[in-house]
C-alpha cells in the first residue's frame, strides 16, 4: 500500500543532510569550528552526528567530566539551524579506561588480548565496559535530555568483530546450556560430535572456534555466530536503558554496514535480528564506483539489492544513509574519486529505494592519523571552492526540491530471499566450489533482471511474511529453519509463485544434511528429487534448452556454469533440460502445480540472458508490473517511491554517456531535480538523473 511514513522525529521536515562532524579534533582550533558553521550554510547540510569518538574529549580522567566543548558544539549547531545526532562513544575508549580495566580489551580468535588502540575493539561481555559505557550515557543524556537540536541517538559505531576472552567463553556456555536445555546430549547431537570423537562430557570442554583449536564442527561455527549477534546485540541494550529512560521521545539507531568489494551486507552480525531493536534502520554505503571489475551499472544493482534489503529489514520502512563519502574513502583497494555527477546520482539512488537522509562520513578532512584522505565535504584547503563542495551543496538544494519524497515509500510484489544465517552455512561447507559458492551473487543475480526491467523487489530473510507477493525467490535456500518449507508450502497452495535453485534444502538450523533426499523439506512443494551435484571448473559450462512443449514462451539455449544438479521429477513438469555431459536430457527447470500456484525449481547457475527471459515471462504471466511502461535503456534504472497523493520516478543513468529515455506520451512531467517541464523524451546526461512527477 502506498504510503507515507512519518520521519524519525518531529522535528525533522526533509531529508536530513550533513554527517560525522569530529570537532572533538579540532578543539585547539576555533577559527576552524566558526568558519565551519559558515561553510555547513552553504552546503545545504542540516544534519550533523557528533560524538562519535568524542569519550576522552569529554572525560579525559576517569570521573572528570570537560563537556564544555561539546555544550559550545550543539549550541552552535542549533543556532545555524542544524539537528543534532548525538553518539555514544563505545566505539572507541580513553587510554586511561583500558590501562585501568585490562578487561574491557578484547581478546582475538588465537586468545591473545588487544593492546589498547585502534577501536571497535572492546569485549562485548565485560561487566566493567558495560557499566562504563551504560554510565557515560547516563550522563550525556542527562545532559543533552531537553536541547532542542537533538533528534536522534547514534548508539556506538559500526558494532563487529569478536571476542574470545575468558568471560565471553562464560557467556557462550551459558547461552548454550540455555539453547539446549542443560542437555549435553541433545548439544552433541546438534553438533555431529560424532565426527572426529569430538563428543563432549562436560560443558566446560566447550570454547568458542579457534584457528588453532575446533574450527571444522558447523553447528559449533555456526552457534557461535548467533551467540556474536546476541551478544552484541544485548551489549547495545545495555548501552540504551539510559537513553530509553531519560529521553523516551528520541528514537535510537546504530549504523549497519556493507561489505566491499563484493557489494553486500555486512557478514558479521546478523542485521534481521539487529534491526527488531532500533528505531530506524541506518546504513554505511561506500560502493568503489567506476572500478574496474564490473560495469558501474552491474555494481548500481548490486548496491540497490543491499539498498532493498536494508528497506525490506523493518518491512519497507524508509532507511538512513548514515554515512557515505562526497567524493572517495581511503580504504579501498584503488581511491578512485566519484567523476562529476556520480555524487548525485549514487545519492539519488539511495534515496529511490527508499533513504530518507544523505549523511557523509565526514564533514572536514582531519589533519593527521589514518583518516586525513578520506573523502569530506571540506578538505585541507578550508574552502568551499572545489568540486567536491560544489556537488555536496547542489545536492543539498535538489534535497530540498524532493522534500515532499521523504516518508514516500517502495511497493514490491516480488521478494527475493537472502538470509544471513544460510549465507554464514553456505560460507562455512566444505564441497562444491570451496573458496567462493557465490550465494549473494546468486541472489544478485536475479535481482539484476528486475532492476533492468524497473520491477521493484524487497529482499526479505527466510522468516519474513511471503503472503503480500506475487513472486518469491529464494536462490540457494541451502539451509532451511523449521516452519518455513511450510510457510512456502502455504504461500504456493494459496496461489503464490515461488522460485529456487540448485542448493536448496539441504541441511537444517543446526547444519545437519535433511536425510531421505534433497531438496529435504521443500520435495513436496517443488515436486522433485535432487540426487547429486555436478561441479564445474571455471572454464567449464553446460547448456540449458527449453522444451518445445513446454508452458512458458521460451525456445533458447542458455549457458550454465559452476553448478548443475542432477534432478528428478517427482510430479513436477519438465520445462527445459541439460545438452551435454552424463546428465543429458535431464532436467535442467521444472514447475510443480501445487494447489492454485506454482513452485519452480532452476537446478543450474544459469547465464544472465536466462534470467532475463525467464523473470519477464515470470512478470509477464504474474501481471507483475515495472514502474515505468516505456523501454528502460541498458545501464538506466527506473525506481519509484509514492504516497498517497503522488508518484516518484527516478530515472538513473549509470553509464558514462547520454541515454535518450522516451516517456509515455500523453503525459507532462516536471523534473523534481532540474525544476523543468519534460514531455515525451528525457536525455539524460552522462550519470544524470531525473525525479518526475506528473504535473
Ligand atoms: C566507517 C566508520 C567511519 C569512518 C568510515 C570511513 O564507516 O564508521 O568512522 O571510518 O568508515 O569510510
Ligand atoms: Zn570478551
Amino acid at each position: 500500500m502506498k504510503k507515507k511514513y512519518s520521519t524519525i522525529h518531529p522535528k525533522v521536515k526533509g531529508f536530513m543532510h550533513g554527517g560525522d562532524y569530529n570537532p572533538d579534533q579540532w578543539v585547539g582550533y576555533p577559527d576552524i569550528i566558526e568558519e565551519d558553521y559558515r561553510l555547513m550554510k552553504l552546503a545545504k547540510c542540516n544534519t550533523f552526528s557528533i560524538n562519535i569518538f568524542g569519550w576522552s574529549a569529554i572525560e579525559p580522567e576517569e570521573g572528570t567530566y570537560t563537556f564544555e566543548w561539546l555544550d559550545k558544539i550543539i549550541n552552535g549547531l542549533a543556532e545555524q539551524g542544524s539537528h543534532v545526532i548525538l553518539a555514544t562513544p563505545s566505539g572507541a575508549r580513553p587510554a586511561w579506561l583500558s590501562q585501568k580495566y585490562p578487561e574491557v580489551l578484547r581478546v582475538e580468535k588465537n586468545r591473545q588480548r588487544n593492546l589498547h588502540g585502534l577501536r571497535h575493539n572492546h569485549c562485548f561481555t565485560s561487566p566493567v565496559y558495560r557499566e562504563k559505557t551504560q554510565q557515560f550515557n547516563r550522563i550525556l543524556a542527562e545532559r543533552y535530555k531537553d536541547h532542542p537540536a537533538l533528534i536522534m541517538w547514534h548508539v556506538s559505531n559500526e558494532y563487529s568483530g569478536e571476542c574470545h576472552c575468558d568471560l565471553c567463553q562464560a557467556a557462550f556456555r551459558e547461552w548454550l546450556k540455555e539453547k539446549y536445555h542443560n542437555n549435553l546430549d541433545e548439544l552433541n547431537h546438534a553438533w555431529w560430535t560424532g565426527f572426529w570423537s569430538h563428543t563432549f562430557s562436560n560443558w566446560e570442554q566447550i570454547e568458542s572456534p579457534a584457528p588453532h583449536g575446533e574450527n571444522q564442527v558447523h553447528g559449533h561455527n555456526l552457534d557461535w555466530k548467533r551467540f556474536v549477534t546476541e551478544q552484541t546485540i544485548d551489549f547495545y541494550k545495555n548501552e540504551i536503558v539510559p537513553l530509553r529512560e531519560i529521553t523516551p521521545t528520541i528514537p535510537v539507531t546504530t549504523n549497519f554496514m556493507g561489505s566491499y568489494p563484493e557489494m553486500g551486507p555486512f557478514l558479521g552480525l546478523n542485521y534481521d535480528k539487529f534491526a527488531k531493536e532500533v528505531d530506524v534502520v541506518t546504513w554505511d554505503s561506500y560502493p568503489a564506483w567506476h572500478g574496474d571489475y564490473q560495469e558501474t551499472s552491474e555494481l548500481a544493482a548490486d548496491v540497490g539489492f543491499v539498498h532493498d534489503m536494508y528497506r525490506s529489514l523493518k518491512d519497507g520502512q524508509p532507511f538512513l544513509i548514515l554515512e557515505c563519502t562526497p567524493s572517495l574513502v581511503n580504504w579501498h583497494k584503488v581511491n578512485k574519486t566519484k567523476r562529476p555527477g556520480m555524487h548525485l546520482l549514487s545519492s539519488m539512488q539511495s534515496i529511490a529505494h527508499g533513504a530518507d537522509s544523505i549523511l557523509y562520513f565526514q564533514w572536514r578532512k582531519g589533519r593527521g592519523a589514518s583518516e586525513k584522505f578520506h573523502g569530506a565535504v571540506v578538505d585541507h584547503v578550508g574552502h568551499e571552492h572545489n568540486r567536491v563542495f560544489r556537488e555536496v551543496a547542489e545536492l543539498g538544494e535538489v534535497l530540498e526540491n524532493l522534500q515532499e519524497v521523504v516518508g514516500a515509500s517502495v511497493e514490491a510484489e516480488v521478494a527475493i530471499i537472502y538470509d544471513w544465517e544460510n549465507q554464514w552455512a553456505i560460507d562455512d561447507a566444505q564441497g562444491l566450489k570451496i573458496e567462493n559458492k557465490e550465494y549473494i551473487n546468486t541472489c544478485q543475480a536475479q535481482y539484476q533482471a528486475f532492476w533492468k526491467k524497473g520491477i521493484p523487489v524487497d529482499v526479505i530473510s527466510m522468516d519474513k511474511d511471503l503472503s503480500k507477493y506475487k513472486l518469491v525467490i529464494a536462490p540457494m535456500l541451502y539451509m532451511v529453519r523449521p516452519g518455513v518449507a511450510e510457510r512456502i508450502e502455504t504461500f504456493v497452495s494459496n496461489g503464490g509463485t515461488f522460485v529456487s535453485t540448485y542448493w536448496s534444502g539441504i541441511v537444517d538450523e543446526h547444519d545437519l544434511c535433511f536425510l531421505g533426499g534433497f531438496p529435504g523439506p521443500l520435495k513436496n512443494v517443488l515436486g522433485i528429487w535432487a540426487e547429486e551435484i555436478d561441479t564445474l571448473y571455471d572454464k567449464e559450462f553446460n547448456e540449458v534448452k527449453f522444451k518445445e512443449e513446454s508452458s512458458l514462451n521460451l525456445s533458447q539455449t542458455y549457458k550454465a556454469r559452476d553448478y548443475c544438479e542432477v534432478v528428478h521429477p517427482k510430479g513436477a513438469n519438465v520445462l527445459a533440460e541439460f545438452q551435454h555431459d552424463y546428465y543429458q536430457g535431464m532436467p535442467a527447470l521444472t514447475v510443480n502445480r501445487y494447489g492454485k500456484g506454482e513452485a519452480y525449481y532452476i537446478a543450474s547457475r544459469n547465464d544472465a540472458q536466462f534470467h532475463d527471459d525467464f523473470y519477464g515471462e515470470m512478470a509477464e504471466r504474474l501481471d507483475i508490473k515495472s514502474v515505468f511502461s516505456e523501454e528502460i535503456p541498458k545501464g538506466v534504472s527506473v525506481q519509484r517511491r509514492a504516497n498517497e497523493h503522488h508518484e516518484y520516478t527516478f530515472v538513473m543513468n549509470f553509464n558514462d554517456h547520454e541515454q535518450t529515455v522516451k516517456l509515455t506520451k500523453d503525459h507532462v512531467y516536471v523534473d523534481m531535480v532540474s525544476q523543468r517541464e519534460i514531455k515525451s523524451t528525457v536525455v539524460l546526461k552522462p550519470y544524470g538523473v531525473v525525479v518526475l512527477k506528473k504535473c
